[in-house]
């Protein structure tokens, strides 16, 4: 279960719905995932995508991971919050002017460009700052990441990335512009991936492309691998830590490299999915015709994953007991059919008041949610508080 009594008498006093963060969990996924690159002298920047919630990336600086950003308020946000700007990256195929001059001026670790015209840019934009720009070029290997389709981000279809046929031309933009460094080559081929055999392909690609990069006199320092390792949504309880060990064992074993050429990743959703969990009320049972409906107050507007890419986050009731088993529709007050986080999702019997867990919502969570239908800002919680004073 989640919680224990006492916790669950704190949690029935709290306005609902809100996110929930276990900062042990956050904690101890935190260390597993450094205690295993660090033993390879790998590096992790955090993709602030997955959840740039204050107290969470607060603890994610402390355990000295970088940060991935997507946006200058990204960007801004981390070196707020104390990431090093060394640490940073800023990855994106459409970054502004004004975001990359942000940028520039916080001399971050270095842009992941995703076409010449970017590639350009950056190089006009640090000319008149009179800086130079670090960059990664981002190269699109047409590896198929084998998740959902809105996920994928390495196939020749994906708008993300150099196409490997234009990189002769890339390479010659980057020797010629005079306020560009290469430092590194950047992949991603998307995200929620379980199947390992897709990070032994992108090894193969990666190898390859840099090969190609050094035979052509170009030294390589940096070999950015992306992110992507999915987690476990079906079963938080028997798997709360994603298996870093065998997957950063993959790029140990599988991607080619001398003594002075770094690995880098971008995890996001794999350091903090489990830790998060969206908790509701029920706010009216009722039977259709066809079907039993659990009516509670979360909707897409809080967890909009399954309305975008039919996820199923396990749902759960939160507290035991030993009523029937029903199979529910869970679903959400906002005015679309698509809010819905489960179909016939066996549950006990619940009745109105009860609370109910959506779990592993910790990651592209709290950060998509919405307030179409003008509803209330998010609402959060951290584990520390409920075991803390009596009143919140
Ligand atoms: N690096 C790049 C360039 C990315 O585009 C992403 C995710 C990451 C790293 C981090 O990937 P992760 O380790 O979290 O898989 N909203 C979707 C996921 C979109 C992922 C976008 N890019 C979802 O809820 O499943």
């Amino acid at each position: 279960m989640l919680f224990n009594n006492s916790q669950l008498e704190r949690i029935k006093e709290l306005e609902t719905p809100f996110y929930y963060y276990d900062l042990n969990l956050l904690d101890e996924t935190l260390e597993q995932a450094k205690r295993a690159a660090d033993k390879r002298g790998f590096h992790v920047h955090y993709a602030l995508k997955a959840n740039f919630n204050d107290r969470v990336l607060s603890v994610i600086q402390s355990k000295g991971f970088g940060a991935d950003c997507v946006s200058g308020n990204e960007v801004q946000k981390a070196i707020d919050l104390g990431f090093a700007a060394d640490k940073i990256t800023f990855a994106g195929v459409g970054k502004s002017d004004k975001e990359i001059i942000l940028s520039l001026q916080h001399d971050i670790f270095a842009f992941n460009v995703e076409s010449i015209q970017e590639m350009e840019v950056i190089n006009e934009l640090a000319g008149k700052l009179c800086v130079i720009a670090k960059v990664s070029l981002r190269i699109n290997p047409n590896v198929d990441a084998n998740t959902h389709h809105y996920i994928t981000t390495g196939l020749d279809e994906n708008k993300f990335g150099v196409p490997t046929s234009e990189l002769e031309q890339a390479a010659s933009v980057i020797r010629e512009a005079q306020y560009v460094e290469l430092v590194g080559l950047h992949f991603h081929v998307g995200s929620q991936i379980t199947d390992m055999n897709v990070f032994k392909s992108l090894c193969v690609k990666v190898n390859e492309w840099k090969n190609w990069f050094e035979e052509r006199g170009t030294q390589i320092k940096v070999l950015n691998v992306g992110g992507g390792l999915g987690v476990d949504y079906q079963h938080p309880d028997e798997n709360p830590i994603p298996d870093f060990e065998t997957y950063f064992d993959i790029f140990d074993r599988f991607l080619e490299r001398n003594a002075h050429q770094e690995v880098h990743f971008e995890l996001g959703r794999a350091l903090v999915a489990q830790s998060g969990s969206l908790i509701t009320k029920v706010l009216y049972t009722k039977s259709g015709v066809k079907k039993h409906f659990l009516v509670v107050d979360a909707g897409m507007t809080e967890l909009m994953r399954p309305a975008l890419y039919q996820a199923y986050h396990k749902i759960e009731r939160i507290e035991a007991g030993e009523d029937a088993v029903i199979p529910y529709d869970v679903v959400g007050p906002i005015c679309e059919s698509s809010d819905c986080f489960g179909k016939e999702v066996p549950l006990p019997k619940s009745e109105r008041g009860d609370l109910i867990a959506i779990r592993t919502a910790g990651a592209y969570g709290e950060v998509m949610a919405s307030r179409y239908n003008l509803r209330d800002e998010i609402r959060y919680v951290y584990s520390d508080v409920l075991n803390l004073s009596p009143s919140l």
